[in-house]
């Protein structure tokens, strides 16, 4: 199933940003203390977006390592290209569609990590063999997505101001079962690890950021919630009025995120 989706670099960067800011704990610390990189590992970074986990790679490892990402946003390329090249870091960028065979001979890489992206895979199982074969034998497999009860909050405000029902969405409704279930038949060993992140917002504004930053039209997600920046807009003045009800009746929103972290080994 093709999924209507695309990133854009200032609703990605405004979400991450909010993260780091309200999160009460650091993704990137729970992912490399899962993964225990070694000095000299070859990285493929699949849907790199602008870099973050490349970057977090490569400091990790002091540059001792061969990093490549890979996105099919040529706007997010760039900005992980400029990102790094400033920093003098020495990571490959290149285009590469999930949907699409990788353009690598076989058993390539040690590790291959995909954060919050495989869901908007047209053919997961697909996708998942293409990981497979480019990694080395013994190589891993990491990914990261929302597990069913991720950000429960976000949805019962959006739910209480618009009376609607939520789309389903293509994270939440498959990361754990789908792409779990594929990873499985795949791999010879799968493990599952939870982070959870509560993200307190003492004001409604960042929590409407955030929403303004998942709910953006160029995403196309939430299409059918709304018609145009109008309905947008119409939509997100809903959700300040319950956000702000919400604040003023409990002194702060706490949206927790529920993140699932699944490692297989080839
Ligand atoms: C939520 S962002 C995550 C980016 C990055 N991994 C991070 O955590 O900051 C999802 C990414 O998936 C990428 N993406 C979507 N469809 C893709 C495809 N078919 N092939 C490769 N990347 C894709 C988007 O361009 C975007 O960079």
């Amino acid at each position: 199933m093709k999924i209507n989706y695309q990133e854009t670099t200032s609703d990605l960067l405004k979400r991450i940003n909010i993260h780091d800011q309200f999160g009460g704990r650091n993704i990137d610390e729970w992912m490399l203390d899962l993964l225990q990189l070694k000095p000299g590992m070859k990285i493929l970074d699949v849907a790199c977006g602008a870099g973050k986990q490349c970057v977090s790679f490569y400091n990790k490892l002091n540059g001792d390592c061969d990093i490549t990402g890979g996105d099919v946003s040529p706007e997010l390329l760039e900005k992980a290209k400029q990102e790094t090249s400033s920093k003098g870091y020495k990571i490959n960028f290149l285009p590469l569609d999930f949907d699409q065979r990788f353009p690598f001979e076989d058993n390539q890489f040690d590790l291959i990590s995909c954060c919050f992206a495989i869901y908007y895979s047209t053919d997961i199982p697909f996708t998942i063999r293409e990981m497979h074969r480019v990694l080395k034998p013994g190589g891993r497999l990491f990914t990261t997505g929302p597990m069913p009860q991720n950000k429960q909050v976000f949805y019962d405000i959006i739910k209480e101001a618009t009376q609607k029902v939520i789309p389903p969405m293509p994270g939440s409704s498959r990361y754990d079962s789908e792409i779990l279930g594929a990873m499985k038949t795949t791999f010879s060993k799968v493990d599952v690890n939870i982070f959870e992140n509560p993200l307190t917002f003492k004001t409604a504004e960042p929590f409407l950021e955030y929403t303004g930053a998942s709910l953006s039209e160029d995403r196309k997600l939430w299409r059918d919630f709304f018609t145009g920046k109008e309905g947008y807009e119409g939509i997100m003045k809903e959700i300040a009025s319950v956000a702000q009800k919400w604040v003023e009746r409990d002194g702060q929103i706490v949206m927790t995120k529920v993140v699932g972290g699944f490692i297989a080994t080839k």
